[in-house]
């Protein structure tokens, strides 16, 4: 049996109608760049994100170099995150021209740890960049006490964890603003790249508005700016998408303990921890090798026999080839859990239109992978 990574053919099948009747609709509307389905789905997203406004941009790296801009960080500055994120969260950092810190992630959720981050602070810091990596989100209750007490700014980095939510929080509340990726892959994607800034910040959703349209809000009025639009036709198909996301949600979680109920006992690898309280979405389901040297013998086992496996991110950012290509960059003490997370993990399939066979045909390779180790 093969088991695939992605099911984006498959979910487009199972909602094809209201992912083609969007589209149509924009076809028909004449208005491709800015239209009203642009704007109707911001509305459905802020809605979404109980947030006060959402804005439609290029992708999600640029929505993290956007809103870092509009805070008025760049060159001088600091701003700090984790070195086990995907690339763009410093790629953001360093394009708005600020210098990225990275302090370790915790063991257990993988996200930016708290107890890391007053150590990585200085006179030049100005803002933290906790990502809610693989689904889940980081604590930002512990997270916003020390921004607050250091008075720097908050971005999440939601590229990951659209439905995610803490036990008493939701993305967006404790942060300046949260950036999403519409990327294919990602848990809420479009055929093609997207992205969005969400915040309940009036100042900064006015000024995002007009950079990602060329510092214009208004016909022949400009000032400094970029183009970075969603357009109309990838709008379409994410509201059409965004009906579902919250049960496709629920179908992550599903599988995944479905995973871990078939996977525990393992002695080779740990599985993902879900923090009691926290709904993880499960963008993806990473189980981490007890030893790096493990890693690619099993992620090929299970490629040789049909299953899809990837690693996310099997190289921290600093461990890059030519880090930092003359950008400034900082490492804060030891980072081992980040490197130890880079070395060991493998990304099993995750997506909601997984089969129960499919997903048992993995934990049992996995299993026969793990019987078989000294
Ligand atoms: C954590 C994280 N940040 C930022 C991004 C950048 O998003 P995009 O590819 O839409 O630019 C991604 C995904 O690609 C991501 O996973």
């Amino acid at each position: 049996m093969k088991v695939s990574f992605y099911g984006h053919v498959r979910q487009y099948h199972n909602i094809q109608r209201e992912i083609d009747a969007n589209i149509r609709k924009v076809l028909e509307s004449g208005e491709y760049v800015l239209g009203p389905m642009l704007k109707q789905f911001e509305a459905e997203l802020a809605r979404f994100s109980h947030t006060k406004f959402a804005i439609g941009v290029g992708n999600g790296t640029d929505a993290i170099w956007l809103a870092l801009m509009v805070l008025g960080i760049g060159p001088g500055d600091e701003v700090i995150t984790h070195p086990n994120t995907f690339f763009a969260t410093a790629e953001g950092i360093w394009i708005a021209g600020a210098t990225a810190v990275f302090a370790d992630c915790c063991p257990k959720t993988k996200c930016i740890d708290p107890a890391k981050i007053e150590a990585a602070i200085t006179t030049k810091t100005k803002a933290i960049i906790p990502v809610h990596l693989y689904g889940q989100c980081a604590d930002m209750r512990a997270i916003k006490k020390i921004a607050d007490k250091h008075k720097l700014r908050l971005i999440e980095d939601n590229a990951q964890a659209i439905d995610a939510k803490g036990p008493d929080f939701h993305i967006g509340e404790l942060s300046d603003a949260a950036t999403i990726s519409f990327i294919i892959q990602k848990n809420l994607g479009t055929f093609g790249d997207g992205g969005a800034v969400i915040t309940n910040n009036a100042g900064l959703d006015a000024t995002i508005r007009k950079l990602r349209n060329h510092g214009s809000n208004q016909r022949n009025v400009h000032s400094f700016g970029f183009n970075s639009r969603l357009d109309d036709l990838h709008a379409g198909i994410l509201s059409a998408k965004l009906k579902h996301i919250h049960a496709w949600s629920d179908q992550r979680r599903q599988w995944a303990a479905r995973y871990t109920a078939g996977l525990k006992g393992a002695k080779n690898f740990d599985l993902p921890v879900e923090l009691p309280g926290y709904r993880h979405v499960f963008h993806l389901y990473v189980i981490e090798t007890k030893k790096p040297q493990q890693r690619d013998p099993l992620v090929k086992f299970l490629v040789d026999h049909g299953i899809d496996a990837k690693t996310h991110y099997s190289t921290a950012i600093h461990k890059q080839a030519g880090f930092p290509w003359g950008k400034g960059a900082r490492v804060v003490g030891s980072v081992a859990n980040a490197e130890h997370n880079a070395a060991c993990c493998v990304s099993l399939p995750m997506f909601p239109e997984l089969t129960a066979k499919e997903v048992d045909c993995v934990i049992a390779k996995v299993m026969e992978w793990d019987r078989a180790q000294k």
